[in-house]
């Protein structure tokens, strides 16, 4: 199923006349770097949205009118992911050093149950939580970006949605990977929708789509502003068909939704300060975790994706996916022990039974024990923009196309990000990952993400925007981008393309990206005992970053597993 999800977009792509070859100077090796720029730049899944994003700072706006501008031109031309029906979350750095993170997770509706996708017999309803109406969560994107840009843009609304109101209006040409991805969900959008969408099929690479109805309601938005989605027409037609199809939303769900700043978690690793999104999302904890767990380790010393730095990265993973599943939730609803989660000292502990003569076994690591604690298709963009601020943004639908329920009056899909809650305890979702009471379904509460936009700094400077979708490789996807740079010394382009691998706790698999791999080195670990799958994934993750150079000037990582594109000046 992930298959369809993550998908086959791989080597068809090429680089978006972003490379340029330049001499590495420390060992010969060429380094292959993506598109420079001096002042500013958007990497993000689509050229459409990064080029928007770009014209909105050169006409004086900031990484928060870009980031408006990026977001919803991702809901016209990468509507798997991009939305207007979903959520997300944005962590930023301003100029002065100041950081934040704004959550705009969906939330549980006000009538949801814990017990909702279980049937009479205590067992889960198949799909219940993933397709069609109950699998939507109360969205908050349209809330999300209007927050940020309210408390931190300098443009008038109007300004930032013109040129994506008129993408909706007159277009957009469709990638070959776009068009072979999109024509495989006919069936199912006719399936939840009981008619033929905007979406449903036969589309070829060089198509232009159109989406009248979507440019409308932004048009409305950009007009009444935020209320228009909460509590405006749009609220009422999005209710209204909500209901129609047997949905729990009301009105009375989109006029409480709000998005909350929270402080973001922070963690050193080596000479490196890293800032990335806390819960609802599990990504900056389990990150930190995982980081912190590599730390002791001289990695650097390693080669890159050798037998022992997967050993080492593996372990810490498979340790951290082991809390995340226990421990984490949404915050509003469950106390998170995230100090202790991020100490040395529990940490270090949790590596003890590490050795490299053999694999660990997911059945012996659980999650720790921790004194009084009480139990109880997305899509990624970074954003530097002239002035010095640095935004990364995750926002999703969950599943490609969210729920597939498509509101044709308003032009988007809605999300299926209620199967990010545990349904039963132990019972794995979509992704395959193991949830327990702290994840359980509540009314109002928000869903446990992976999400993991991360900002990293150097001596107090900007070094590194990053971020990816992926599901439940969100989190090992950000953490070995981020070591391919501090540990490898690769360049931005460099190490958001290189192969990478995943191991969650459960299932005990290192999934390694299909083919990317040397034979000798997956047998070797195989030989220490771990379990390798090298067929499960095409891809893992696409990650989209930007990085500071020495000469202040920006690199792009716009991975070429995707359609993915920097634009900047
Ligand atoms: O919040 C989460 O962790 C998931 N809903 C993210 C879904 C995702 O990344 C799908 N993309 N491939």
């Amino acid at each position: 199923m992930i298959k369809n999800i993550c998908l086959t977009f791989l080597a068809l792509i090429l680089f978006f006349n972003c490379s340029e070859t330049k001499p590495q100077l420390d060992n010969n090796k060429p380094v292959n770097r993506g598109l420079i720029t001096k002042k500013a730049m958007v990497v993000s899944a689509r050229q459409e949205a990064s080029k928007i994003g770009s014209l909105i700072m050169q006409q004086g706006g900031n990484a928060f009118d870009a980031m408006m501008a990026t977001e919803m031109a991702l809901a016209v031309t990468f509507p798997s992911a991009g939305n207007l029906g979903g959520g997300g979350f944005l962590v930023f750095r301003l100029n002065d050093g100041t950081k934040g993170s704004l959550d705009y997770r969906e939330k549980a509706p006000i009538s949801a149950t814990t017990h909702m996708y279980l049937d009479t017999l205590g067992e889960v309803i198949p799909h219940k939580s993933s397709i069609g109406p109950f699998a939507v969560g109360v969205p908050g994107t349209i809330a999300g970006i209007f927050e940020a840009q309210k408390t931190y843009g300098l443009l008038e609304v109007s300004q930032i949605l013109k040129p994506v109101i008129e993408l909706a209006q007159k277009g957009y040409i469709m990638t070959k990977n776009q068009a072979e991805y999109i024509n495989n969900f006919d069936s199912i959008f006719l399936a939840v929708n009981k008619k033929p969408i905007l979406y449903t099929g036969g589309f070829i690479a060089g198509d232009t789509l159109k989406n009248i109805k979507l440019a409308e309601t932004l048009k409305r938005i950009s007009e009444n502003g935020v209320n228009e989605f909460y509590t405006g027409k749009t609220a009422e037609l999005l209710t209204a068909f909500i209901q129609d199809k047997g949905g729990i939303i009301t009105l009375e769900d989109l006029k409480a939704y709000k998005p909350i700043w929270r402080e973001p978690i922070s963690f050193s690793y080596k000479d490196y300060k890293i800032t990335s999104m806390g819960p609802p999302s599990s990504g900056g904890i389990c990150l930190g975790q995982i980081l912190k767990m590599v730390e002791p380790y001289p990695i650097e010393t390693y080669t890159h994706n050798s037998v022992k730095t997967m050993q080492v990265i593996t372990e810490a993973e498979r340790r951290s996916y082991a809390d995340r599943s226990f421990f984490l939730g949404d915050p509003d609803f469950v106390k998170i022990p995230d100090t202790t989660l991020l100490s040395e000292a529990y940490l270090s502990q949790k590596m003890n039974s590490f050795s490299f003569e053999k694999a660990s076994s997911s059945s012996e690591v659980s999650h720790g024990f921790i004194n009084g604690y009480e139990s109880p298709e997305t899509t990624h963009y970074s954003i530097v923009d002239p002035f010095g601020n640095a935004i990364a943004v995750t926002t999703t639908l969950n599943a490609s196309y969210g729920s597939k329920l498509f509101v044709d009056e308003l032009g988007f899909f809605l999300n299926n990000e209620m199967d990010d809650f545990s349904s039963k305890p132990g019972v794995p979702n979509f992704y395959g990952l193991i949830g327990a009471e702290a994840n359980k379904v509540e009314p109002q509460k928000r869903m446990l993400s992976s999400m993991t936009p991360t900002i990293v700094e150097k001596d107090n400077k900007l070094v590194m925007t990053v971020g990816t979708p992926g599901g439940s490789t969100i989190i090992t996807s950000v953490a070995q981008t981020l070591i391919n740079v501090i540990d490898y010394n690769m360049s931005m382009h460099d190490a958001v393309n290189a192969p990478r691998f995943h191991h969650q706790w459960l299932p005990d698999y290192i999934r390694v990206e299909s083919g990317k791999y040397n034979a000798s080195t997956l047998k070797e670990l195989q030989n220490l005992g771990y379990n390798i799958d090298d067929t499960y994934y095409k891809t893992i993750g696409r990650v989209d970053g930007i990085l500071v150079l020495e000469d202040s000037s920006l690199e792009a990582g716009a991975d070429s597993r995707g359609d993915d594109t920097a634009y900047g000046f």
